[in-house]
């Protein structure tokens, strides 16, 4: 081919839609990442490759990774280096490349032992529909935590905007987990932080009882699981897990984005409406500062979102 012939065009696929994700249970779910910019690059383009498609595919239980890269044609040398660029995101000694029976062999034979983790991990139960689920949180240096998070932390990257790797040598970090009691199967994760709270440090340094933060920092429904209250009944687990938590003050969410913000203001609201708080807020006028705070302290709920919840139910009143 002279280079006059040449079409860069044909050579660049959107690496959105070159990627396939997949979850193997009986059957198996295929979907596409909403963002790749943090393993492609800005553009989200991958060059020198004709009919590409970039297979990840995880066991849905065990979440053991599996890749495989196909195309019809390749620009030797000049190509994109798919393979490197995407082992940069995944668990190097875990992810089996290419080779699928050996891959199917090794979470066949994973699963034969695959525990949940101990009852002392357990912040919550749920139903939906005929299905029952269990909600983990345990710190991320533990050994299962740790391994299965290495796993599954490139679904971050690719669905939560702006989401990054988190430091998972650090021990304030902690996984919270939500599986399907029958199939094993983990529907969604949330990584969660612990971190100082000075009230003023004459006051901090006089409390023997320490008083934290609590952060959701990455809040993740798998895409087949999604619309069906999963989330909901995870942010509760984690929400009354720290309200019965007195040495945590208040709930705080990193960077949240439209869709989190709607699933939190649906799932505080209906907590605040079985507390019957809806009674003390006023139908109109000004609500005062010092009762606000008050409520505040005693739901864990940051400012921003609280006076969000109060101008809703307001609302809601005078419907
Ligand atoms: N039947 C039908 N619909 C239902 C049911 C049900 N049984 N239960 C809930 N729904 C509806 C809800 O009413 C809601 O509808 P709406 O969007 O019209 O208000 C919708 O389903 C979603 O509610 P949930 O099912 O509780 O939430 P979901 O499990 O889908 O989780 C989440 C929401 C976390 C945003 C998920 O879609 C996701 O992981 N998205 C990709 C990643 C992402 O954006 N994460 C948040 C980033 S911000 C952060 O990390 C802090």
């Amino acid at each position: 081919m002279s280079i006059s012939d040449f079409k860069p065009e044909l050579w660049t696929t959107s690496s959105n839609n070159a990627l396939k994700i997949s979850l193997v249970g009986e059957n198996a779910v295929q979907f596409s990442p909403t963002f790749t910019y943090p393993i492609f690059g800005d553009s989200e383009q991958i060059f020198g490759y004709q009919d590409l498609v970039i297979h990840l595919v995880f066991d849905s239980v065990t979440f053991k990774p599996f890749m495989n890269v196909k195309y019809s044609k390749k620009i030797d040398n000049e190509a994109d280096d798919i393979q490197g660029k995407l082992l940069k995101f995944l668990p190097k000694d875990d992810i089996i490349v290419k080779d699928e029976e050996k891959w199917v062999d090794a979470f066949e034979e994973e699963q034969k032992s695959y525990k949940f983790l101990n009852d002392e991990f357990k912040i919550g139960e749920y139903s939906i529909g005929d299905d029952e689920f269990v909600v983990y949180k345990a710190g991320i240096k533990d050994k299962f935590i740790n391994k299965f998070h290495q796993r599954i932390q490139i679904f971050s990257l690719l669905l939560i905007e702006a989401a990054s790797y988190i430091d998972d040598s650090d021990p304030n970090w902690e996984l919270v987990l939500s599986f399907n009691k029958k199939t094993k199967q983990c529907v969604g994760f949330v990584t969660v932080y612990k971190y100082w709270k000075y009230e003023g440090f004459k006051e901090f340094d006089n409390d023997d009882n320490s008083h934290y933060r609590g952060k959701i920092s990455q809040f993740l429904v798998f895409p087949p699981y999604q619309g069906k209250g999963h989330g909901s009944n995870l942010y509760q687990s984690i929400y009354n897990t720290w309200k019965n938590d007195s040495s945590i003050t208040e709930l705080v969410v990193e960077d949240p984005n439209e869709d989190f913000d709607d699933l939190r203001d649906r799932t505080d609201l209906e907590m605040l409406q079985k507390e019957l708080f809806f009674n003390s807020v006023p139908n109109s006028g000004l609500v005062e500062e010092a009762w606000i705070k008050k409520q505040m302290k005693k739901y864990k709920i940051e400012a921003r979102q609280f006076h969000r919840l109060i101008e809703m139910i307001m609302l809601h009143k005078n419907y």
